[in-house]
């Protein structure tokens, strides 16, 4: 039995979807703590490419139980074109459970999430447009409608009219926007709390039980560490806590309960949307780097930013996350570079720091001190044991081991279930341990 965290340890997109699904496999519970449909989590099973925005990445076993925690603001127009969209590939949702005290994403606010970015011209943070900052602000304002308010089939329209007046005065008032129809959109919202009903479960005891009959639960994190509410580089953040501690408060559950916590990370890094990036590349190595690894936003389609592998932020995420082991994805996307530079340290305003800047004008500032490493120029993707692996590759990631002092459990070289090395069980092999870092 072991309950484990899975999370990402940079800006997102590192291949968590395909870490979760991996490690689904002896897992009894997947669940979503935090994010919403601002995530897109690509899962490969043989020919066939999934990707999921708010159902977990366990959804392709057909016995794992998948649930969408408190923790996360839901779409339901999405999340039923997600179900329907698994229905025609043939994958049941019949094991899919949603958090009645989860909020959930309202037209306007897929609205005003657009409308404010625009009205912050320059100082705009890039964001997937899908309603995320004003659903979780509405949620801290006490104003947000819960699932449980859309179940609730006397009330709700009611709270829906209320909520929808407010903030049609704010559209019309202060973005000169049209206000929405009141009555369209509950009745839109009755249809999907109609065929959502059944999935609407008190989500906190469902997984204090499967804890307790001693099942195993994973916890999927959506986005990364540094694009933390509290802990990443704000303002360029979502508004949720994806790092490992978000996972006992978006399930409600004990810190207690956690057995393991992996974090997930690129063999280089990249980032969607604005905000600072010490080690991105603005030439052709990038440019090769993003089209080798494809590098486009799931769910927006946007082109990620491309960079070196920044130890800074590797250490941190260690730190912030109390990360046992590393999953290493995409090393294949390095297999033909000449030499690989790694960001060791940053000078900043003169000095050489080594702990990443919680002031994010100063994180604006660092420069990369790079140490270069040889590539190995030949192809990794077919290699299925660490033996099999160039040399140059295998003291790569023993440079990255050594860099953030953690074990690298897991190295993956393509997308597929099969383009994976398991160096030692992550979740049961050896941790890391305070003390050794
Ligand atoms: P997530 O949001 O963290 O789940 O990551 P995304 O799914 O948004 O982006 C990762 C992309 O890289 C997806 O298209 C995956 O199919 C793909 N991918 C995952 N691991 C590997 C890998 O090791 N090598 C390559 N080439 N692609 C990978
Ligand atoms: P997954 O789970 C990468 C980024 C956006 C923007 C910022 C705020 O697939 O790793 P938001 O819409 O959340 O208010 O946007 O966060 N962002 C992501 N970047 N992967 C994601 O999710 C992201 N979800 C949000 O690009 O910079
Ligand atoms: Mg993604």
């Amino acid at each position: 039995m072991a309950n484990v965290i899975v999370i990402g340890a940079q800006w997102g997109d590192e291949g968590k979807g395909k870490i979760t699904d991996l490690l689904s496999r002896s897992a009894d519970v997947v669940v979503r703590y935090q994010g919403g449909n601002n995530a897109g989590h690509t899962v490969v099973v043989g020919d066939r490419t999934f990707k999921l925005h708010l159902i977990p990445s366990g959804i392709l076993y057909p016995k794992t139980e998948c649930i969408i925690a408190s923790g996360t603001v839901i779409d339901p127009k999405v999340l039923l074109e997600e179900v329907d969209r698994l229905k025609d590939l043939g994958i049941s949702t019949d094991n899919l459970f949603i958090a009645e005290t989860a909020h959930v994403t309202m037209p306007y606010h897929r609205v005003l999430d657009r409308a404010s970015e625009e009205q912050r011209a320059e100082h705009k943070i890039g964001t997937t447009g899908r309603g995320i900052g004003p659903t979780y602000a509405d949620k801290s304002e006490r104003v947000g409608i819960r699932m449980i308010d859309l179940m609730d089939e006397k009330r709700m329209p009611k709270k829906l009219r209320w909520a929808i007046e407010q903030k049609n005065i704010v559209l019309q008032k202060l973005y000169n926007l049209e206000p929405l129809d009141a009555d369209a959109i509950i009745e839109e919202y009755r249809g999907y709390a109609d065929r959502l009903r059944s999935h609407v479960v008190d989500a906190s005891l469902k997984v204090d039980a499967a804890i307790r009959e001693r099942r195993n639960v994973l916890f999927e994190g959506a986005q990364g560490t540094l694009l933390d509410l509290d802990h990443g580089t704000y303002p360029y953040v979502t508004s949720s806590n994806p790092v490992a501690g978000g996972a006992c408060i978006g399930v409600g559950v004990g810190p207690t309960c956690i057995d393991r916590v992996i974090g997930v990370a690129k063999a280089y890094t990249t980032r969607v949307g604005e905000g600072p990036f010490p080690t991105e590349l603005h030439d052709d190595i990038g440019n090769h780097i993003g089209e080798r690894g494809a590098e486009f936003g799931t769910t927006t389609g946007r082109k990620r930013r491309c960079g070196w592998f920044d130890g800074v932020i590797g250490r941190y995420a260690v730190r912030i996350n109390g990360l046992d082991c590393l999953a290493v994805t995409k090393l294949d996307v390095l297999d033909d570079l000449e030499e690989i530079k790694v960001c060791t340290a940053y000078e900043l305003d003169g000095k050489v720091v080594h702990d990443f800047p919680s002031d994010s004008r100063a994180f604006a500032r660092a420069i990369p001190i790079y140490e270069t490493l040889p590539g190995w120029k030949k192809s990794t993707s077919e290699c299925k044991t660490v033996e099999e692996l160039p040399t140059e590759a295998k003291d790569y990631l023993k440079f990255l081991a050594d860099l953030t002092a953690t074990p690298i459990a897991i190295i993956s070289l393509g997308a597929s279930r099969g383009q994976t090395i398991i160096v030692e069980d992550p979740i049961h092999g050896p941790k890391r341990g305070l003390l050794k870092a």
